[in-house]
């Protein structure tokens, strides 16, 4: 393997920047892809909230999660990694966290901010949170709106932006909201803010959102109900139970096993097997759709493990069609939309993907950022309001572009397997990024098959 991405130099761009080039041969073997990083949040943050030892297999080592983890321990819980890779955390009970003695830092990582808010309102402390550059521009507003009911306070940037100061409470009155837009952590950020708070809250989402959070606060013992309501569902949570440890195993995450399988998908004669891979039905979307465009993919060995569905996916090299993408397949899928536009730019004609308003707000402006990526390396590209439309030729495009990551780490890891496929090679800028979700991701790649170097 090229030392280079052990090692990244300083390169004249000046960052962690790596080059993709079409590999001579397939892409082939069994990859281990790392652990679900919504599931480790939230076993994270549910162990530091529960009485006893909760322990965890499979957490993802991302620096997202590790800021969770930092987090929970600043707040009192007890959080440690053994030798084999479990991590133990032995919890403070609901509403027993204590303040934090200094600013909690939450990198690159949305999730580990919003959810955290919503922990944070219903402790009696006193807590101040930030993030880099990435984070301190994303919405805060969708979490501190519903939260300021319980009675907890908030003093943000103005916009809503991090850093904000909370001064939480200990009377919170329990909430009923439905979201405005469909988003897990906005509704996770309720229902952890309801653990602390007397009497029921409802959550009602107006589309079905991963349900991660509503599934392992019940393994850890919560009285949680969920009903349909209309397209969505109403969620249902008492408030002030007591959450008792459990053991947790997290599922290889599968919006990280997207890219070695649209990398597969694209380079000549590949095969890949991703095993133990997260199939719940709210997070199969782009398997759902780039099957209707032609792909080979199976599951095997169909299990459930953690109390979650999983498989092993064996995916080959398949030529593809580009198709409609509905609106309302977007919350099943909403972080899988760049590489979906990266097998879509070699499919045979348009694929229009609908409905991505929230892409805005992402790690990046992902919309404007997958846009930016594909037509820098010479595929058409538009944006028709909140679609992506992306002209696909049947081959993939020129590459031999310059992708500027934006801080996103699934910008970088799409636009390098834009590189394996396209005619010349596509640098990008900073792949530093990626360590917070995808770990070890250049590496694995390169076992398989795949060419990237020091750009
Ligand atoms: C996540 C929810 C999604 C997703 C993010 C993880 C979660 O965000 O994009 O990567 O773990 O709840 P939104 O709630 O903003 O859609």
């Amino acid at each position: 393997m090229d030392t280079a991405l052990n090692n990244p130099p300083t390169s004249p761009l000046g960052m962690k920047s790596l080059r993709a080039s079409r590999p001579a041969g397939p892409l082939s073997g069994s990859l281990r892809i790392p652990g679900d990083k919504s599931i480790s949040h939230r076993a994270l943050m549910f162990g530091a909230l529960a009485v006893g030892e909760t322990s965890i297999r499979g957490l993802l080592e991302g620096e997202d999660v590790l800021a969770t983890a930092a987090a929970m321990r600043a707040l009192g819980a007890e959080v440690m990694r053994e030798s084999d890779g479990t991590w133990r955390v032995a919890g403070r009970g609901v509403g027993g966290l204590v303040e934090p003695a200094n600013v909690l830092d939450m990198g690159n990582s949305g999730t580990s901010a919003r959810l955290i808010t919503g922990i944070l309102a219903t402790h009696p402390i006193f807590s101040v949170l930030t993030g880099d550059a990435s984070l301190r521009a994303r919405p805060m507003r969708r979490v501190i709106a519903p939260l300021s009911a319980t009675g907890a306070r908030f003093s943000a940037r103005a916009g809503g932006l991090l850093p904000m100061a909370i001064e939480g409470t200990g009377e919170a009155l329990p909430l009923h909201y439905r979201l405005p837009v469909a988003s897990a952590q906005v509704k996770s950020a309720v229902l952890l803010a309801g653990l602390n708070a007397r009497g029921e809250t409802l959550v009602e989402e107006p589309a079905p959102t991963r349900d991660h959070t509503e599934n392992l606060l019940r393994h850890f013992g919560a009285d949680v109900s969920v009903e349909a309501a209309g397209a969505g569902r109403r969620i249902r949570l008492a408030g002030q139970p007591e959450l008792r440890a459990a053991d947790v195993v997290v599922p290889a995450d599968p919006s990280s096993a997207a890219f070695p399988l649209v990398a597969a998908l694209l380079v000549p004669g590949s095969v890949l097997r991703l095993a133990g891979v997260g199939l719940n039905p709210l997070r199969t979307g782009l398997l759902a759709t780039l099957t209707e465009m032609g792909a080979k993919i199976t599951v095997e060995h169909p299990r459930t493990e953690g109390g979650e569905p999983i498989g092993d996916l064996v995916v080959q090299q398949s030529a593809l069609q580009g198709i409609d993408v509905p609106p309302d397949r977007a919350p099943t899928m909403i972080d899988e939309y760049p590489i979906l536009a990266v097998a879509a730019a070699s499919a045979a004609g348009i694929t229009r993907m609908r409905g991505l308003a929230e892409l805005r707000v992402k790690e990046s402006d992902r919309l404007a950022a997958t846009a930016a990526m594909l037509t820098a390396n010479g595929a058409k590209v538009e944006i028709e309001g909140d679609d992506l439309l992306v002209h696909g030729t049947g081959r993939p495009p020129s590459g031999g572009g310059l992708v500027a990551t934006a801080m996103d780490h699934r910008i970088a890891m799409s636009a390098l397997v834009l590189g394996l496929a396209s005619e010349a090679p596509v640098t990008v800028d900073d792949t530093g990024f990626i360590d917070t979700s995808f770990p070890g991701f250049a590496a694995l790649m390169t076992e398989a098959g795949a060419r990237f170097s020091a750009a």
